[in-house]
């Protein structure tokens, strides 16, 4: 009965990590692909590539319905996985949807024509990629009419939290809101866009002020996989094991998500 999360590295630990808490029961085997981190400056036939493989593996681990906590994939490659790629008895499930709802006071799925919505001026902080596959634009625009979206493409932040440091980090980020604020002075809304960022939150929530809601996706991806799993049973796989795969060092990537979940983790090469 085991769920895949997918991501490039350590940003999927976020979703991880809510998923468990909303459903502690649940088998999870999280992929990150730290070897090939960020994925936010590779091309879309490159990020396609590297993300079918880990959805492979996945499905080996007897997962049949796999989650890629990695906006980066969704925006690059999950249109092409789901149209031309995947298995009609798989399922593969992107992040962005969920937040889309979310901010525009959507209930899971209401798939009715696009209205105006509360929030007007919205702030998205996301990788290169994901920034120039323009995704984030058109699911809104599926949704809701009259928003503004400003975009800043948060280069470098993806490789500090990987790397483990901090204190670049929270610079980066403090440097992209700076950015982004010249181009929009009053965004209302911030949506962290890249799975890494909620490790970062505070230092966005910081920066853009207490007047700026900021939407992060775990808990809200977390929700709609509960609710999902409710209606399609089915999907969940045959493996019985949670663990955590990786492509990169098992115990340099153990070290860094033991400290950011605060709680001992054990990676294993994939
Ligand atoms: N955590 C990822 C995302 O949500 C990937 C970032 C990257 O590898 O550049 O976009």
């Amino acid at each position: 009965m085991a769920v895949g999360i997918f991501d490039s590295g350590l940003g999927g630990l976020t979703v991880y990590d809510a998923v468990h808490a909303a459903m502690p029961d649940q088998p999870i085997v999280y992929f990150g692909d730290n070897a090939h981190a960020p994925y936010g400056v590779r091309d879309a036939d490159d990020i396609f590539e590297k993300t079918t493989f880990a959805i492979e593996r996945l499905w080996e681990a007897g997962c049949d319905l796999v989650i890629l906590a990695c906006n980066t994939a969704s925006a690059a490659a999950l249109r092409r996985i789901q149209e031309s790629w995947l298995p009609a008895d798989k399922r593969v499930l992107g992040v962005f949807v969920p937040l889309i709802e979310a901010m525009t006071e959507r209930s899971w799925g209401d798939n009715s024509p696009p209205r105006e919505v509360a929030v007007k001026h919205v702030a998205l902080f996301a990788t290169p990629a994901t920034v120039s596959s323009r995704a984030f634009q058109r699911e809104l625009a599926f949704r809701a009419i009259g928003v503004d979206v400003e975009a800043q493409a948060c280069g470098g932040v993806v490789d500090a939290i990987e790397e483990g440091d901090t204190i670049l980090a929270q610079a980066l980020v403090r440097s992209h809101v700076e950015a982004l604020k010249r181009k929009m002075p009053n965004p209302e809304a911030a949506i962290l866009g890249c799975t890494h960022y909620p490790w970062m939150a505070e230092t966005f929530q910081d920066a853009l002020g207490p007047d700026v809601k900021v939407y992060s996706q775990a808990k809200l991806v977390a929700e709609s996989l509960g609710d999902y799993l409710e209606r399609h049973p089915n999907m969940r796989g045959s493996g019985q094991e949670s663990m955590f795969l990786t492509t990169g060092d098992p115990k340099l990537v153990s070290a860094h998500a033991t400290r950011f979940l605060r709680r001992e983790i054990q990676f294993i090469s994939a």
